[in-house]
């Protein structure tokens, strides 16, 4: 279909030229408006692919026709032609929703280029559009189950502090009580969040290779730095960056991250350029990070720096009210990942689930509906099904303990990392999930940093 050109100015003869000469390219249907009333009573009928307008008419100015037509279309390619191009005005019209703004007489070779990459953009547009979406539903306020009185504050707080722009958050809490979940949660409600969401765990990597993550590096700034490669800094611009296990973070990058948070600037590795970024930088640790800091482990001004808006997440046994639901809603889940039809947890089953304290918290209750699950052949789970619990391990990350991981002196960085993922898929036994979450990558970056280092097992 060709697409639908709708041209809106009050001087029609040049709405006419403009509409003949993109005729010519035979790309476009056209047709021409010399009012906004005419244009919205036609698109009533048949909507456009693309309006252009012109700036300043009688009645509405084209700024306020763009405002109208994207509140009812927010993928509609528009574009706002002026006879006098100032800044101002062409930032109020990209406010305002417009794809493009240009001066008469316009080159028609830019324009006509410019149409066609809007019209082949949104499709793109839309489905960029619907994938955030349903992140956002999927990690909305709703995704923190419970009633307690405590997470009913912990929503608050999330609540709270999306709606600042740039707040830097310290989540605290024990292990599995739900601080990715916050995290995560907290970037998708806010409405400032225009970027990505970038988590790296600290207690994941030596300190060399945490700090080429964070802060990136030029080329040629070691051995193995073929190309320049962007820090996680830089790539969580203008979005989140989730700093978890902060309390693990050597004193040497202590140091460097404080730096950062105060300036908002960094120079990658080996780089002379100060890289200037807003984000929002979210932080988390299940240990005692005041205690941390009286033993002089943590830097007292890091802590500061960081602590601006806490929240202490509460363990499942200070929530305990909530359990039935959380287990309702783990058994939900596992019943469609399993394709099952337990129906519901028997009384007796829910009794011995609520005698137990839960040290590995919502995490723990989780893996142990899970195994349940996988157990279960009726419509309800009994405690026939339930596991031992405590016997059920707490899938947290491998711990990185000391000697294990120590690096030989004088590897490169590049076989710094390749022996450092190794080994973790050792620590692993091999379960590419748990390394991938122990290097705090995705499964995806380990599967190309395997492939990379030629340790793939087909390699
Ligand atoms: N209130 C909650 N509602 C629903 N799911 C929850 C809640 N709290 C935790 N969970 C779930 O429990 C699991 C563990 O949560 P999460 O990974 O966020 O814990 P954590 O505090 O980051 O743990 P760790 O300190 O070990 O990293 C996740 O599957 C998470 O979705
Ligand atoms: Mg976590």
């Amino acid at each position: 279909m060709i697409p639908k050109v709708y041209i809106l100015d009050d001087d029609l003869t040049y709405a006419k030229l403009l509409a003949a000469n993109l005729g010519k390219v035979g790309k476009f249907r056209n047709e021409v408006f010399d009012s906004h009333q005419a244009l919205f009573a036609r698109r009533a009928e048949e909507p456009p692919d693309v309006v252009i307008t012109d700036l300043v008419m009688p009645g509405l100015s084209g700024i306020e026709v763009t405002r109208r037509l994207r509140q009812s279309d927010p993928h509609l390619p528009i574009f706002v032609l002026t006879a006098h191009a100032d800044l101002e005005t062409a930032i109020d019209a990209l406010k305002a929703g417009a794809n493009e703004y240009l001066t008469k007489p316009v080159n028609m070779e830019e324009l006509t280029t410019l149409l066609s990459r809007a019209l082949e953009e949104r499709p793109l547009r839309e489905e960029a559009a619907s994938i955030q979406k349903v992140r956002q539903a999927e990690f909305s306020l709703r995704a923190i189950l419970g009633a307690h009185r405590l997470i009913d504050e912990v929503r608050e707080f999330v609540t709270r502090v999306a709606e600042i722009p740039r707040p830097t958050v310290l989540l605290l809490g024990e292990s599995g009580t739900g601080k990715n979940l916050v995290a995560r949660t907290l970037h998708y409600s806010s409405p400032h969040s225009a970027g990505r969401f970038v988590e790296i765990n600290c207690s994941a990597l030596p300190s060399q290779l945490l700090e080429a993550e964070l802060f990136g590096y030029q080329k040629g700034a070691f051995t193995d730095a073929r190309e320049s490669k962007r820090g996680l800094i830089e790539v969580a611009d203008a979005g989140t960056l989730f700093l978890d296990e902060i309390g693990d973070l050597s004193r040497e990058l202590q140091a460097k991250l404080l730096n950062f948070l105060e300036s908002k600037r960094f120079r990658r590795l080996g780089g002379t350029e100060e890289i200037e970024v807003s984000q929002r930088i979210i932080t988390a640790t299940n240990r005692d990070l005041e205690a941390l800091v009286k033993k002089g482990e943590f830097r007292t001004d890091l802590y500061y720096r960081i602590s601006v808006a806490t929240h202490a997440l509460p363990p499942l046994r200070d929530v305990k009210s909530d359990l039935p639901l959380l287990a309702e809603h783990f058994r939900d889940i596992f019943n469609h990942e399993f394709r099952k039809q337990v129906t519901r947890i028997s009384p007796a089953a829910l009794t011995i689930l609520e005698d137990w304290d839960w040290p590995g918290n919502v995490r723990e209750l989780r893996n142990v509906i899970e195994r349940a699950m996988i157990f279960a052949d009726g419509p309800e789970l009994t405690p026939a099904d339930l596991p031992e619990l405590g016997s059920i391990e707490v899938a947290e990350p491998a711990e990185v303990d000391g000697d294990a991981f120590k690096l030989p002196k004088g590897l490169t960085l590049g076989e710094a990392e390749r022996e450092y993922i190794r080994r973790t898929l050792e620590a692993c036994e091999g379960s590419v999930q748990r390394t991938a979450e122990t290097l705090g990558i995705s499964r995806k970056n380990l599967w190309e940093k395997r492939k990379k280092h030629g340790l793939l097992d087909s390699q």
